[in-house]
């Protein structure tokens, strides 16, 4: 048992923007004062922090000149050089100006695509400059409100385009870093493209340089497309593609909530902790939330501490989980080993997989054998309950 005080080793970092909210929504202004980047580095690496993550524009303004633009940067380097917090992704702000209300890389105004790229290469060499080793591209603003306002084939073709010519911009630098998608269903357009894990996957495999870019999944996101966070990280996984991930809490399909990590789904962020914990993922745990508006700065701490806080809480139940005898057995009994058995044995062929003898006896044995799901998931629910034996 701990006492859940977060420490570096646990890599957890949260996005500038995320503690800095100030609470504009689209019903309401803003109900908080600007937070300072430096203040948040500060306050992040006290709360028990490793990284701090940004948009360009969480940094310095959208208009900042280039003499206000390296001014920003400075205190910001100085907040990181006094914490020792390291930056590990960096990402653009491709949505907040009316410029990219039709998106960034996908804009149907060449113009408009020409500008985003060049935004983009330019936040890369801040982020690597600041010791980045992932970029982040979450396309809020790639998508449409109606059926004839986007090709999406040709937008597709775009989309390609920009990431190839940024891969490639990347490659020619000698850049340590790599790309990670961030899917989402819609939330700011009607529709976004790459809308799940699954078709950021796909759509991967068509680039110049399909091992320079993975993903950034979030965990509301694929909750708002009705799917299983779990499953989708541990596909990305699968596909050695789990090169980021933004954790928060959702209930179900509705509007983007980004609630604290552990709140919304609670059983979900179990799974998603325990895929996290024993897949393999060794990458930055870090916090994509909005602490609510209802909240001053206080809560907002609160919020941030509560994300750390969750996290440990489930790391912790996870391994008490896996490590209980009864718990073994029910996965035994549930046949998880049997699953990792591949289906032929070494050197056989389906010809000799069909030359077995299959009588009704053998097909109704297996039938009717229950599987055991019921008691391993009540394991799991007595530990996440805090009630296992
Ligand atoms: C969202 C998104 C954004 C992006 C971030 C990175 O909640 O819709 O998660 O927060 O992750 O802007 O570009
Ligand atoms: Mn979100
Ligand atoms: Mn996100």
């Amino acid at each position: 048992m701990t006492d859940y005080t977060p420490t570096r080793e646990d890599k957890f970092s949260f996005g500038l923007w995320t503690v800095g909210w100030e609470g504009v929504d689209v019903f309401g202004s803003a109900v908080r004062a600007p937070l300072a980047p430096a203040d948040a580095v500060h306050k992040l690496a006290e709360l028990g922090a490793y990284g701090v993550t940004f948009h360009d524009n969480d940094v310095f303004p959208f208009d900042a000149t280039a003499a206000q633009r390296s001014d920003h940067v400075a205190a910001f380097r100085k907040a990181l050089d006094e914490t020792g917090l390291t930056v590990p992704m960096a990402t653009t702000n491709l949505f907040g100006h009316p410029i990219f209300k039709d998106g960034g890389f996908t804009a149907n105004h060449r113009d408009v695509r020409r500008f985003a790229i060049r935004k983009v290469a330019e936040n890369i060499d801040l982020a690597v400059e600041l010791g980045a080793k992932v970029y982040v591209c979450w396309g809020g603003r790639e998508g449409a409100e109606s059926g004839g306002a986007k090709d999406v084939r040709v937008a597709l073709d775009r989309m390609k385009e920009a990431y190839d010519i940024l891969g490639q911009y990347v490659l020619d630098q000698g850049y340590d870093l790599r790309f990670a998608v961030e899917p989402k269903p819609n939330e700011p357009r009607g529709d976004i493209l790459l809308p799940t894990i699954g078709h950021a996957l796909a759509f991967i495999n068509e680039l110049e340089h399909p091992e320079m870019v993975g993903l950034n999944p979030e965990v509301g996101h694929e909750e708002m497309a009705g799917v299983n966070f779990a499953h989708g990280i541990a596909q990305a996984l699968w596909h050695g593609k789990l090169f980021h991930v933004d954790l928060n809490g959702q209930h179900g399909p509705r509007f983007d909530q980004d609630l604290r990590f552990g709140a919304g789904n609670l059983r979900g962020a179990f799974w998603a902790v325990d895929t996290l914990e024993n897949g393999g993922y060794d990458g930055p745990r870090h916090f994509d939330f909005k602490p609510p508006r209802t909240e001053d700065m206080e809560g907002v701490w609160e919020s941030a501490r509560g994300c750390m806080r969750n996290y440990l809480i489930l790391r912790e139940k996870s391994r008490a989980f896996r490590a209980d005898p009864q718990v073994q057995a029910a996965l035994a009994d549930s046949r998880l080993d049997e699953l990792a058995r591949p289906t032929l044995a070494e050197g056989e062929t389906l010809a000799s997989l069909r030359e077995e003898k299959w009588d009704d006896a053998r097909i109704e044995a297996l039938a009717e054998r229950g599987m055991g799901f019921e008691r391993l998931d009540q394991l799991a629910m007595d530990h996440l309950l805090g009630v296992a034996e």
